[in-house]
């Protein structure tokens, strides 16, 4: 009786884990998704949009660069947007994406990744970066690398990242 009671269980919930960080695929975005949270990511530039946790939009609508999340270089040599690439990495309880711009004009190298895993309602990030080229062309100073959440809605009234930068009520977080 016990037995066949565990057979139950196991499958039921082995349908589950199979498909416990679903992907879907557009022309233009990627959509990642697991039972508590989904995002959009966008092929063009590996910015994010539409982060849904429990049917709220943590991002609102995208309006200008608003309702995303991305990382950006100020500096400008740095980028995902000239020449990037991207790749999709899984395993049976977690997927991910790595997008790749080796940008041999300046001679920067940069690596953006997203990773979702099963039951959690967090995102992994992780970022790389690299001047591959010790003589021409250079990429130059770095000055300054940000990933930017970058709310559009009245959901967030205060986002600290820590004592200097913080806002309240405003949209642009560094
Ligand atoms: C996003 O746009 C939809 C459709 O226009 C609207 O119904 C919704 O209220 C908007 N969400 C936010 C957070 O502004
Ligand atoms: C990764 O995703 C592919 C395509 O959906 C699937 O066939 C494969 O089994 C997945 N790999 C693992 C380790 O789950
Ligand atoms: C980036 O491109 C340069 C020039 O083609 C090449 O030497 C280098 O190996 C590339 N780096 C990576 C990590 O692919
Ligand atoms: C973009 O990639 C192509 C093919 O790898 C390369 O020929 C081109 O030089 C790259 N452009 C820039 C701006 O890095
Ligand atoms: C570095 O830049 C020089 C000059 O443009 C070029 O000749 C060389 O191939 C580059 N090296 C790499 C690894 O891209």
């Amino acid at each position: 009786m016990a037995g066949s009671i565990l057979r139950v269980a196991a499958l039921l919930v082995a349908p589950l884990l199979v498909n416990a960080v679903k992907i879907t695929e557009t022309s233009s975005k990627l959509t990642f998704s697991n039972r508590h949270v989904s995002f959009d990511i966008r092929k063009s530039n590996g910015y994010i949009q539409n982060i849904i946790y429990q049917n709220t939009n943590l991002l609102g609508n995208v309006s200008g660069l608003a309702g995303q999340m991305y990382t950006d270089w100020t500096a400008g040599g740095f980028s995902l947007v000239p020449n990037s690439s991207h790749e999709i990495f899984n395993g049976s309880d977690w997927a991910g994406i790595v997008f790749t711009d080796n940008n041999t004009a300046t001679g920067g190298f940069v690596q953006r990744s997203w990773f979702l895993r099963d039951d959690e309602s967090g995102l992994h990030s992780f970022l790389r970066l690299a001047f591959f080229n010790e003589t021409n062309p250079v990429q130059g100073v770095l000055g300054e690398s940000r990933t930017m959440f970058r709310p559009h809605t009245d959901l967030w009234t205060h986002v600290v990242t820590n004592s200097e930068q913080y806002a309240s009520h405003c949209l642009l977080i560094k």
